[in-house]
């Protein structure tokens, strides 16, 4: 874990307006800046940063809170990510919980791997710029086919040197460890002890991590001899696991988001040509049949996927298959072939880049359909085989988690396949009810567990229904006030928030991060801690960022709404506090009173005179009670 120490470092540095502005264009407007919302596709700027508060506030999407969650937000990233993100860019040294003393090994460990992987970026990369032979060999490859100074720098591509311990030795002189050189693939040890380079005379192409570091590289050798391997790749190490990389993401994920969709290709070079085309959402699996991870790794920034084959793959109905999983995903799979000869990257660069979209545009099937396409072409005429094609093309529309996508594909496909609706929509029940069959079984056991652990049902009309305004005004009012001392006629010497705590005693509240909220904040006050705004607006659990950003920054609309709703005139609810906070409370305790009146009412109804009536009406009349006590109450604090 990261330290409180380095948290509070990180929090003091944090200038929300920079660290926003690196993704958004923004523009001072009174005490606030505005900009385009990055969440969704708007003209007029509704985003909203507040430097004094260090929160945004995204008034198109319903986003809002801190640096921190803005990050976790636009780029994905998890808690300690957009920490240590934050950390690099202010410069500060983050320091972790050892936890145990294995875990700090290992984070030592793959630390380490990280900047030998860093350091053979730069040797590569220096390479290929600074020597002759990286000019005269890799450079000129590389601008033979196409790509610019600006690709190559961006992507950091590089040069191995044709020697067998340009690097090796290079590195262990500048005291990197044998340990990390050999774990991360880029020696390799002789049985005399001595190292090797893995990459000889090979365009280098470094594989990028999530958060943007260098974690792994592929080597294309520039000779034409059969026996040599094409592309040498880095192994498996502690940073670097194939199924969980795509090659381009970190440099594709704002596009990505931007366009809403993502282009997968199959190599290298086609990532780099296609997006020094401009189409920057691109990235590659890599040569290896695409993963549920892969797949899950884009179902953070879009929903939708568009494959782009070459032309003459044979192996594309061997693909089908794998391409149910992302349906199984709940993603949307569109497929382009290209025309044959080409990939993406040879097609870029001999058609250029309008062409390219245009036939992109035209080209784009989807993939139901697609399949569909080529089975029914493939079986002809015969019974049988068009029989197998409707099988598989409703056994992949069966994949699609959302019923009402899956019918729209059942028509479409009926059409072409020509065959009746309703005989693929039988098709389609029984496989599903097979598939809820088998994951019935599979989820028995996790079943159990969950009996064991009963969870509370809430019903769902009420959860819908119930949009908790007197529990979030609490909220609302411990963060603006708190820490705020009280000075009342009668009542001195004691804080608003303290206050407010003790006045709630035992009332449950409902909304869970409201609930959070209250547990939080009277935990610190039994502590002896006051609390205000700005551990809530960064505390990592992000349903308290989102509550108290949405609170302080609707503060003046909802209180409008409040009053207006109850028909109460404070023009300043600071002019009368007593009354300000005293309303809430016991206006939550009324709503309180009156479900639970509800409630009886309703019990009372199903009694039919049986022999809980009796107690039910008691109840029912000292709950009346207490509501009307409760309304006196409200009226003679309010109007004063
Ligand atoms: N690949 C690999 N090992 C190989 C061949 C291919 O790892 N021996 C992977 C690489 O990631 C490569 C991708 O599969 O980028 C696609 O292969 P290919 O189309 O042969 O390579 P390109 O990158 O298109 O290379 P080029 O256009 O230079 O031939
Ligand atoms: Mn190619």
């Amino acid at each position: 874990m990261i330290t409180k120490t380095t948290i509070d470092r990180i929090m003091e540095a944090i200038d929300i307006v920079e660290v926003i502005g690196e993704f958004v264009q923004l523009k001072k407007r009174g005490a606030n800046y505005v900009g385009l919302s990055p969440f969704s596709n708007e003209r007029t700027p509704s985003f909203t940063v507040s430097p004094a508060k260090g929160i945004f506030k995204d008034f198109s999407s319903g986003k809002g809170g801190s640096a921190v969650t803005f990050l976790m937000e636009l780029e994905k990233f998890t808690y300690p990510e957009a920490l240590k993100w934050l950390a690099n860019k202010y410069s500060i040294e983050v320091e972790e919980t050892v936890e145990s003393h294995e875990n700090k090994e290992e984070e030592n460990h793959r630390e380490s791997l990280m900047i030998v992987s860093a350091y053979a970026a730069k040797f590569f990369h220096e390479s290929l710029l600074d020597s002759e032979e990286g000019q005269n060999i890799g450079l000129s490859y590389f601008k033979e086919r196409g790509f610019t100074n600006e690709t190559i720098k961006k992507f950091e591509l590089g040069y191995s040197p044709d020697q067998w311990e340009a690097f090796s030795g290079q590195a262990l002189k500048e005291g990197y460890q044998e340990e990390f050189l050999v774990e991360s693939g880029l020696s390799v040890k002789r049985d005399n002890g001595t190292l090797y380079d893995r990459y000889r005379g090979r365009v280098m192409f470094p594989i990028h991590g999530f958060t943007g570091r260098v974690i792994a590289f592929g080597g294309r050798t520039l000779k034409t001899d059969k026996n040599v391997p094409k592309y040498v790749n880095s192994p498996e190490s502690e940073i670097y696991h194939k199924s969980n990389v795509l090659y381009g993401l970190y440099f594709a994920k704002k596009a990505i988001r931007d366009e809403d969709n993502c282009y997968l290709v199959e190599g290298y070079a086609d990532v780099l040509s296609v997006h020094q085309a401009g189409i920057e959402n691109v990235v590659a699996s890599s040569g290896t049949s695409l993963t549920v991870e892969q797949i899950r790794l884009i179902g953070r920034f879009t929903k939708n996927i568009t494959i782009l084959y070459d032309g003459d793959a044979a192996g594309i109905k061997a693909s089908l298959r794998g391409l149910d999983m992302i349906l199984e995903e709940g993603l949307n799979v569109k497929v382009v072939l290209f025309p044959d000869g080409h990939d993406p990257d040879s097609y870029v660069r001999s058609v250029g880049t309008n062409a390219f979209k245009n036939y992109i545009d035209q080209n784009r099937k989807d993939f139901i359909i697609y399949k569909t396409d080529i089975l029914l072409k493939e079986a002809g005429t015969d019974p049988i085989k068009r029989a197998e094609v409707i099988r598989e093309v409703v056994e992949s529309i069966a994949k699609i988690p959302d019923s009402i996508k899956a019918s729209v594909f059942i028509k479409d496909c009926s059409h072409i396949l020509q065959i009746d609706e309703r005989a693929l929509l039988s098709e389609l029940n029984k496989m599903r009810l097979a598939k809820s069959k088998k994951d019935a079984q599979q989820g028995a056991k996790q079943a159990e567990v969950a009996e064991q652990y009963p969870v509370e049902e809430i019903p769902l009309e009420k959860s819908v229904k119930e949009d908790y305004t007197q529990e979030k005004e609490i909220i609302r009012l411990l963060l603006l006030y708190g820490s705020k001392m009280i000075d009342w006629d009668g009542i001195a010497n004691t804080y608003i928030g303290p206050f407010m705590i003790a006045e709630l005693g035992d009332v449950e509240f409902e909304h869970t991060p409201s609930k959070r909220f209250v547990e939080l904040y009277s935990n610190e006050v039994e502590n002896g801690v006051l609390l205000d705004e700005q551990l809530f607006i960064h505390h990592p659990d992000k349903e308290i960022v989102d509550l108290t950003v949405t609170l302080l920054a609707t503060k003046y609309t909802l209180s409008e709404n409040w009053y207006e709703m109850h028909k109460i005139l404070v023009p300043d609810e600071q002019v009368n506090m007593k009354a300000t906070i005293l309303g809430a409370i016991f206006h939550l305790k009324k709503h309180k009173v009156g479900k639970i009146l509800d409630n009886l009412r309703t019990e009372l109804q199903n009694a039919e005179g049986d022999e809980n009536t009796e107690i039910l009406l008691t109840q029912y009349m000292q709950m009346k009670k207490v509501e009307k006590s409760i309304s006196d109450y409200l009226g003679s604090v309010i109007i004063k």
